[in-house]
């Protein structure tokens, strides 16, 4: 692989001839754009698993909580929200929930409860609710439901924040509820890395690929991931199977069942709207963003970002990420282009506030850039072809947890040279970072042993190490 290569030879102190050796080298394959995986799956649909199966069981009882899942609930990390569903009637609101090491102190707190209507379909009892001020770096206990029908869960607070807090981020994209969506979750989880957040790019449940948007799908789906999302925050981006704009079936506000479902906490970065936010988490900056809502100059997600991209104190969260739905940088022939108006927009900024990597999904597939930028274009000069820019950001794709879809196989030929490495087969990501200075991303394939890297690159923080660089492109 490029990188491994070029970092490698780097480790090794090479004579001069040899480094201008190896410069050409990787001057031969970046010219011949990056590595296609030869791995080639078949682009068969995925299956999905049956309705009576194991991870869609409702759990037995009379009104019992499910769908019982968690996400970041401040800007900080001090607090979580906690969300489940009850089918029957609305039940109890409160969350008892304490410290592992402080048993005799039980807390509790209490959840908003609503419903919703889409089409034929009346949602369950969906309980929301925000527990604040926790203790960092802590494990909490949880229990939602009361007497017989309670149910019990744990989670642990992210470190406080700070440059060099170590932390492990998960990354998978449009999973659905297939068998090859089980097996990404399941490889995620027995990833020796262990991810202690997922970094969630959208395309959740599929439910809009069913009949009259079933939104029983939304059920089964919230059922199916609440072995891990009950258990560890899964940070949330929207994506176009979120949108579920219908006219013709009565359904015209778009991203109804996902903002009824699924709460974030953007009002803590001064967002108004739930698609676009940030968070802090650990040495982290975590910026969300929405493909599918306005982002044209003026509107309300450009003036957040606008905002929002200076006060991030890289002193204090060096590693600036932003997540996406649909990526700027894509060498499918699926989806080419589609984030073309989004990197006219924003990518600018991305260069210019250095963002260490973006991550996004929507191509099922992987695919990871070179760090280029094509910010040069000005619709007179010419310069349309992505460069080598130290300020960049790297692109990663992960659009392949395994929906019913299935994956992308066919590619842009030749590779275009801004694309560092891809492949179409089913996994997910790990973004582990170090220190201020390094993180190791890996992705991990579910043919895979659990702990085999597919792909991995070493990045060097943009705003603490920006002069060395992990990738071969940007050596130039
Ligand atoms: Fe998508």
């Amino acid at each position: 692989m490029v990188v491994q290569k070029s970092t490698g030879m780097r480790k090794a102190g090479m004579s001069s001839a040899g480094f201008v050796l190896g410069m050409l080298l990787i001057v031969l394959e970046v010219c011949d754009g990056g590595i296609t995986s030869s791995y080639v799956r078949n682009d068969d649909l995925s299956l999905d698993m049956p309705l009576d199966s194991d991870v869609f069981q409702v759990p037995p009882g009379y009104n019992v909580p499910q769908q019982v899942h968690i996400t970041q609930g401040d800007h900080e990390g001090k607090g979580v929200i906690v969300s489940w569903v009850t089918p029957d009637e609305p039940g109890s609101s409160t969350v008892i929930y304490w410290a592992e090491n402080n048993t005799s102190l039980k807390k509790s707190a209490q959840a908003t409860v609503l419903t919703y209507k889409y089409f034929n379909y009346t949602s369950g009892y969906i309980h929301h609710c925000t527990i604040d001020n926790l203790e960092f770096d802590t494990k909490y206990y949880y229990e939602v439901g009361t007497g017989n029908t309670a149910r019990r869960f744990w989670f642990v607070t992210p470190p406080r924040v700070g440059p060099d807090v170590a932390y492990t981020f998960g990354l998978i994209g449009d999973l659905g509820q297939t068998h090859d969506s089980n097996d990404t979750l399941t490889h995620y989880e027995l990833n020796p890395a262990k991810g202690q957040t997922l970094l969630f790019v959208g395309d959740l449940s599929y439910a809009d690929d069913y009949p009259f948007h079933d939104n029983n799908r939304w059920d089964t789906w919230g059922r199916f991931i609440e072995r891990n999302v009950a258990y560890q925050p899964w940070i949330w981006t929207a994506g176009n199977h979120e949108i579920d704009f219908v006219p013709e079936l009565g359904e015209s506000k778009p991203f109804k069942p996902y903002t009824n479902r699924y709460f974030v906490p953007y009002e803590a970065s001064g967002s108004t709207s739930p698609l676009w936010y940030s968070i802090k988490r650990a040495s982290a900056y975590i910026i969300v963003l929405s493909s599918y809502s306005a982002y044209g100059k003026y509107t309300p997600q450009y003036k957040w970002l606008e905002k929002e991209l200076p006060i991030v104190n890289r002193t204090e969260t060096p590693w600036l990420i932003v997540l996406m739905h649909s990526p700027l940088y894509n060498s499918y022939v699926h989806h080419y282009m589609e984030g073309e108006s989004f990197r006219v927009m924003y990518e600018e900024w991305f260069v210019e506030y250095e963002v260490d990597v973006v991550f996004a999904g929507h191509v099922h597939a992987y695919e990871r850039s070179e760090r280029i930028s094509n910010v040069a274009y000005n619709i007179s000069n010419g310069l349309c072809t992505p460069n080598s820019d130290r300020s960049a950001p790297v692109y990663i794709t992960i659009g392949d947890g395994g929906n019913l879809e299935g994956l992308v196989t066919e590619m842009t030929e030749p590779q275009p040279s801004y694309s560092a490495f891809r492949e179409a087969s089913f996994g997910h990501g790990i973004f582990d970072i170090k220190n201020r200075t390094h993180a190791f991303f890996s992705w991990h394939r579910n043919q895979d042993g659990y702990a085999v890297e597919a792909d991995s690159l070493w990045l060097k923080n943009r705003y603490w190490n920006s002069l060395e660089d992990s990738s071969s492109l940007a050596a130039f």
